[in-house]
């Protein structure tokens, strides 16, 4: 934006403050001379009218297009006359600088106070250039990978003109049912809180002004992902004790992260909505953490709060939702239609109103939209950041750090690079659609590179490419029935034929990027379809199989472990998926990613973690024959793959645990170290995990917990010694009312690779 420009827009806003009629005017101008946001925020809440006020805390779905309101859109007209009165404070989904320019011009230049709109998108994996769907990414532990990635995503989106994502979703998730489990950071709340912030930091940079950082959203708080049954959308029942411990505290480290604003939920939590809840918004959120940003409601849930029965109407719901401090309404009218009324008859107090306001208008001040409302919307940059070589490059480095081996019996992985015959089996080796994930509002279907194609740039191999049974058919787009395939397997025999003749056979079998997500919880875990069969059929040709998994949950894969000697946990990495499966099939990139979900070994283990509770009946009694113990009678209770898992082309050998003391006093820190040696013949990166055990608890605590992680670069032979620190921020936990308790008593630690460590020590807090 030229500098003239500049000026106009702000003579323009200074103009309309001045010309409008109201008697503070004064106040405004003072606000000029002022360089706190605080003061500048409260001179313009003085200028507004209830409507006007309402209107911030009101947000459309975008209706408009550059030829003007989109006549499919419900409501067109009369969004834009409410935009041009100032009684829109957000767009969504709005996106290029052409139409979010439109926008901001009628907001800013055509309503009476002229303030300008906060444009939010779903940048949840990238904007057009596409990372791995962010469970995977989770996979890497690479906190400065994950951080890149999102600062990536945030580079396109505000290129086009966005400046909130609704992002990170920081939803802790135990539960391979649950659609959503793709889009978090699995089901852990101390990785999980790395993560949020992690994220929000890559997304806000360090400076919210510059055009390439946007406003961050943790969501949804909370509990969502606690869904009973793990079924979308669902009831929520936990314990205080569950949700201060588990579902709190990557939100809580997305809030010391400075996140600018929270979504909330489509769930109840205990009865009450968490959109009406203000347990959750009032008392902790702004109430304990102190919290400055403003709260916008999920999709059209302030009205829900009525279909839950949780309020009589959308009046009633609109109170709910306000008093328990929702501050924006994302497409519901329960704001629009009903708050001023509720002002004006007494029902509410404006400084609800006030409150939600200063809030929303803080986070634009802070954005720098009140110096610059177009500062998103530079064509030059728009044309010069989306898709360019470098996002490229960052994604496919994402993409790579993603990928977990999760089996490599008698090392068949890697694989040779020249002479051998490899058959590629399964629809999704070459699918370009799949990889991008159901989240990927912004970037063109078809534009991931497939598996087949990344394969095919190894030239020194014969490579025969069948599809063997489809995983997809007819249309996947949002809103469309995505059809598994559940009886067609007239393509096996060519399949069949192709592994008969290869050394090597590639299967890459899974989910469809368009069956997880939101709205897409399933009962079955196994491999949709006949791909089941599909493999059954080919590893009676051929055992050689490396088995590529796609999927965006952990998948009941139990026959494939049993009887495929290599399994490559490859999710839905994003745009450069190809490329980045085939340098780690050829062993030009070393796998280091680990598990962030448990894998079960059937569906009916779900919801498995590996931070569970102690049973009073834990383990076999003497007798085992005996059945009164915490079992099943059909599965053993261990997961196929914990926590934590995950190979590499190397070995690594934990020894000496040291502890600094055996006992120490509350408040006391504790240093823990461990040597970590590269013992195999390929340069590698271990994550080094630290877990702990609280024997004894005022309640009952679990049989681990991750306290600490380090991802770390060996060199084939080289030792490391990895430090941790123990102290009370680790060692305590939140009762049933959210009190931190440090307790003394006997603790365990365990260090190795996964979940299931290899070193343990025992010290004590007095
Ligand atoms: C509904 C989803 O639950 C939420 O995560 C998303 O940000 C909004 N829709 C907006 O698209």
């Amino acid at each position: 934006m030229s500098y003239t420009n500049k000026m106009v827009v702000l003579a323009l806003t200074i103009s309309t403050f001045m010309g409008c009629k109201d008697n503070n005017q004064v106040a405004v101008l003072e606000s000029k001379t002022e360089n706190s946001i605080e003061q500048k925020v409260d001179s313009l809440l003085k200028l507004m009218t209830v409507e006007e006020k309402v209107g911030q805390m009101n947000q459309y779905n975008g209706f408009w297009d550059v030829t003007g309101p989109t006549p499919t859109e419900g409501n067109a007209e009369k969004k834009y006359e409410h935009l041009k009165k100032g009684w829109v404070g957000s767009m969504l989904n709005v996106k290029g600088v052409e139409n979010v320019k439109t926008v901001q011009k009628i907001a800013v230049e055509e309503s009476r106070l002229g303030i300008p709109l906060i444009i939010g998108f779903d940048v949840i994996h990238g904007y057009k250039t596409l990372s791995p769907i962010p469970l995977a990414e989770s996979a890497s532990w690479d906190l400065e990978a994950i951080k890149n990635s999102a600062s990536v995503g945030a580079a396109e989106a505000s290129a086009a003109g966005i400046n909130w994502t609704f992002a990170p979703m920081v939803d802790i998730s135990q539960d391979a049912k649950w659609g959503r489990v793709m889009e978090g950071g699995g089901e852990d709340p101390y990785l999980g809180s790395k993560i949020a912030q992690a994220r929000v930091n890559g997304f806000q940079g360090d400076d919210l002004t510059k055009p390439n950082t946007i406003a961050a959203c943790a969501k949804h708080f909370a509990a969502y992902g606690f869904g009973e049954a793990g079924k979308e959308y669902n009831t929520v029942d936990i314990s205080g004790a569950t949700l201060h411990n588990l579902v709190l505290p990557p939100f809580k480290a997305a809030a010391d992260a400075n996140v600018k604003t929270f979504m909330n939920g489509f769930n109840d939590l205990n009865g009450i909505p968490a959109t009406s809840n203000s347990f959750l918004q009032r008392d902790i959120l702004k109430g304990k953490w102190n919290w400055n940003g403003f709260v916008v409601s999920d999709w059209a849930s302030i009205g829900e709060i009525a279909t839950w029965g949780r309020a009589k109407d959308k009046r009633d719901a609109a109170k709910l939702a306000v008093t328990a401090g929702s501050d924006m309404d994302m497409e519901s009218y329960a704001y629009i239609e009903e708050l001023a009324n509720l002002v004006k008859d007494g029902t509410i107090d404006e400084s609800l109103l006030d409150d939600a306001v200063k809030r929303i208008l803080r986070v634009k001040f802070e954005l720098g939209l009140f110096e610059d409302p177009y500062r998103y919307c530079d064509k030059a940059r728009e044309k010069e950041v989306i898709g360019n070589k470098k996002h490229h490059d960052a994604v496919l480095d994402m993409a790579k750090k993603s990928i977990v081996l999760l089996k490599n019996e008698n090392n068949l992985l890697p694989l040779k690079k020249e002479g051998q015959k490899i058959a590629l089996i399964g629809a999704l080796a070459s699918d370009k659609n799949s990889p991008l994930g159901s989240w990927r509002l912004a970037s063109d279907d078809n534009t991931a590179v497939s598996v087949l194609e990344g394969m095919q740039k190894y030239k020194g191999n014969n490579l025969v490419y069948k599809k063997g049974a489809d995983v997809t058919v007819g249309k996947t787009a949002f809103t469309k029935e995505l059809h598994i395939n559940t009886t067609d397997k007239s393509e096996f025999n060519d399949a069949i034929a192709a592994a008969k003749q290869a050394d090597v056979v590639v299967m890459v079998l899974g989910e469809h990027g368009f069956q997880s997500g939101e709205g897409r919880s399933r009962t079955n875990l196994q491999l949709p379809g006949v791909q089941q069969e599909l493999l059954e059929a080919v590893y009676k040709a051929n055992k050689n199989i490396v088995l590529v998994l796609n999927n965006g949950r952990p998948l009941a894969i139990t026959w494939a472990d049993k009887h495929i000697p290599a399994i490559v946990e490859a999710w839905q990495l994003g745009t450069q998926t190809g490329n980045a499966v085939a340098e780690v099939l050829y062993g030009d990139y070393n796998p280091s990613g680990k598990l962030p979900m448990t894998f079960p070994r059937n569906v009916g283990q779900t919801p498995i973690y590996y931070n569970h509770k102690s049973t009073g009946r834990p383990v076999p009694m003497a007798d085992t024959t005996m059945v009164f113990w915490t079992h099943y009678s059909d599965v053993e209770n261990s997961p196929l793959y914990p926590f934590g898992h995950g190979l590499s082309y190397t070995d690594f050998k934990y020894k000496n645990l040291k502890l600094s003391k055996t006992s120490a006093a509350v408040g006391e820190a504790i240093t823990v170290s461990v040597d970590v040696t590269n013992t195999g013949k390929l340069d590698g990166k271990e994550v080094v995990q630290l877990y702990i055990r609280d024997f004894v608890g005022s309640i009952v605590r679990p049989v681990k917990e991750l306290k600490g992680f380090e991802l770390v670069p060996l060199k084939t032979g080289e030792t490391k010694t990895i430090k941790f620190t123990l102290d009370d921020s680790t060692l305590g936990f939140f009762d049933n009312n959210g009190n931190y308790l440090v307790e003394a008593g006997e603790f365990k630690i365990f260090v190795g690779g996964s979940s299931k460590t290899s070193l343990e020590a025992n010290f004590e807090l007095k």
